[in-house]
């Protein structure tokens, strides 16, 4: 289990700029470097209404656009709640980018009300997210939202 306190810490004072471009990457890649078996991390945001797009991330090419009504994406970003799934496969309405993801973690990340965009993290190892990793992923999001200047979407 990692030290989600220290990785708090640790991101706080590597996100020393409020532009949430420069954020958004060196938070990617905070989490693919300390977070172990993961095979992509990566942020989609809302740029136009209903529709998230790829933002920074680390691993292979990922799928782009996403609508909200498709994926675990779309259903992070309709529900603003954090879609936790232990294996994909099992979900009809997963948008496979890599075959070889097997769990995810999708935590919406919501600033004035609006929905900005969502932090997808994907696993190869079924059952990897426990609710103990969302809670510590869920702190390092709130990390990365109070340290970044998040313009709102505006429809
Ligand atoms: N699996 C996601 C799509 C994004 S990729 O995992 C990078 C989904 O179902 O929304």
């Amino acid at each position: 289990m990692p030290d989600y306190a220290l990785l708090s810490r640790q991101l706080d004072a590597l996100l020393d700029t409020p532009d949430w471009l420069t954020n958004s990457a060196q938070t990617c890649a905070l989490l693919i470097e300390e977070l172990p078996d993961l095979n992509w991390v990566g942020f989609y945001l809302q740029r136009r209404p209903g529709m998230l797009h790829l933002g920074p991330f680390q691993g292979k090419p990922a799928c782009h656009p996403i609508p909200f009504d498709k994926g675990v994406c779309g259903a992070a970003a309709r529900s603003r709640q954090t879609q936790r799934v232990n294996d994909v496969h099992a979900i009809a309405d997963h948008i496979a980018c890599d075959a070889a993801s097997r769990a995810e973690l999708v935590i919406p990340v919501v600033v004035d009300d609006q929905l900005w965009g969502v932090l997808d993290l994907d696993s190869p190892q079924v059952d990897r997210f426990t609710a103990e990793d969302q809670a510590g992923i869920e702190a390092l999001v709130d990390v990365f939202v109070a340290r970044s200047r998040l313009a709102a979407f505006v429809d």
